[in-house]
């Protein structure tokens, strides 16, 4: 244990970002031990992280970040100097249907990974020299924007992300690292509780805390409940496509590993104490980001154009569905020096082919229980 040069808890590592983040710190840092820290929910899959499991620098621990005595003992066993805290219930729809989990798990389960890391802490000589809590949060819990240009505005910042045909603001706002909290969905509540906790942490005891809050990702290992996903594998079966609403509302889309590569930086040179919003002006409508992803599945599966537009239908719009998210990340590039690596098309192409190629890990999770439940969630709507 003692030959590496840090030890450190990711947790929620067998999550989609969670599992993306484990990666780039193994492969990259083969001189930290990684405990990826994680109690397998129905979000959470092993399956993720093959290419890394046998890793000397990689450890799994199945565990509940809600169980304090747990965390206080791996912290000591594992003789922990830094946590990168991901592990949450992460699905809007899911919190509507049940907020008393994710009170749980993203406020109970926070509180205590931070009084385990603060109680270990303060018990080393050293104390918080050289430690670090790192909290991932979204921004979602700024709550919406407002959308006031319906066919979109050229924004006044853009990034490689943003750099394709597609280059549109749907509003002159945006959420910067000190727009106030408005969270709206008990998840976004949730997640907005464990970041005051966090920061309460280090005003009160001085803990070395960093948050985060980035846009909505997109990549390989995504649990297909959420909306890139569950489309792409909805065309290949074609089953039908439910748009919520009328598809008007505005996502920020950030490839996967772009958000790790933040990650990576932040938790090496962000400054204690500070936040940084994570994004790359990319702002798309659902109804449009839709129709990109019908017409790559269409042209990788060698389907004519416009074959899958039919699977669009339209269902009752979620409850207090937030109009539109856009982060604005200029201090994370500025201080930083971080940049998406990817433009959106290439991120999508790249991501629509990994689904398709990967369909025995889609097959894995949808068959039996989740099938009972994405049934489940449509039948009552
Ligand atoms: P995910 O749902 O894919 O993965 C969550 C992981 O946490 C799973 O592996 C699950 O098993 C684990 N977990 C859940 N409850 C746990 C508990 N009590 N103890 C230990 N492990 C537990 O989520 P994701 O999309 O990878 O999101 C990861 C983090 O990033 C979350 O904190 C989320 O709020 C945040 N985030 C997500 C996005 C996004 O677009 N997905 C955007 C911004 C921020
Ligand atoms: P989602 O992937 O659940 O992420 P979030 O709610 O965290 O932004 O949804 C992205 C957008 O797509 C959101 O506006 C809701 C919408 N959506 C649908 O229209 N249909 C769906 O089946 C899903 C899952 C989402």
């Amino acid at each position: 244990m003692n030959e590496f040069k840090k030890h450190i808890i990711v947790t929620g590592g067998a999550g989609f970002i969670g599992s993306h983040v484990v990666r780039l710190f193994v492969n990259k840092y083969p001189d930290y031990q990684i405990i990826n820290v994680d109690k397998l929910t129905y979000a959470g899959n092993l399956a993720n992280l093959r290419d890394v499991e046998e890793k000397p620098n990689y450890t799994f621990v199945k565990a509940d970040i809600c169980d304090f005595e747990t965390m206080l003992q791996l912290m000591r066993q594992y003789n922990v100097d830094g946590v990168i805290h991901l592990a949450a219930e992460s699905h809007v729809d899911r919190s509507i249907k049940d907020p008393f989990t994710f009170a749980k798990t993203n406020v109970m389960g926070t509180l205590s990974l931070l009084q385990a890391a603060k109680q270990y802490w303060e018990s080393l000589p050293e104390k918080y020299d050289g430690k670090r809590f790192y909290h991932i949060s979204t921004d979602e819990v700024y709550g919406a924007l407002e959308l006031t240009h319906s066919q979109g505005i050229t924004p006044p910042f853009s990034t490689k992300a943003s750099s394709g045909s597609h280059h549109e603001a749907y509003g002159e706002t945006f959420f910067v690292e000190s727009t106030k909290y408005d969270p709206h969905s008990p998840y976004s509540a949730s997640k907005a509780s464990s970041d005051h906790f966090v920061r309460a942490y280090h005003d009160t005891y001085g803990m070395p805390t960093i948050v985060t809050n980035c846009s909505n990702n997109y990549g390989p290992y995504q649990f297909p409940e959420k909306l890139i996903p569950l489309f792409i594998n909805n065309i290949r079966h074609r089953k039908p496509l439910p748009v919520y609403g009328k598809g008007e509302n505005v996502r920020d889309w950030l490839f996967v590993e772009d958000h790790a590569r933040a990650i990576d930086i932040i938790y090496h040179n962000g400054k204690v104490a500070e936040t940084y919003n994570i994004g790359g002006f990319n702002e798309w409508k659902n109804i449009d980001i839709i129709k990109v992803i019908i017409k790559t599945v269409d042209r990788l599966l060698g389907n004519p154009e416009g074959y899958s537009d039919e699977l669009i239908t339209f269902v009752t719009d979620r409850a207090g569905h937030d109009l539109r998210y856009a982060i604005d990340s200029r201090k994370l590039q500025k201080e930083l020096g971080w940049e998406p690596s990817l433009q959106f098309e290439e991120g999508i192409e790249k991501t629509v082919l990994w689904y398709l190629d990967n369909q025995e890990w889609m097959d894995n999770i949808t068959s039996g229980e989740y099938e009972k439940y994405y049934e489940s969630m449509y039948s009552n709507r």
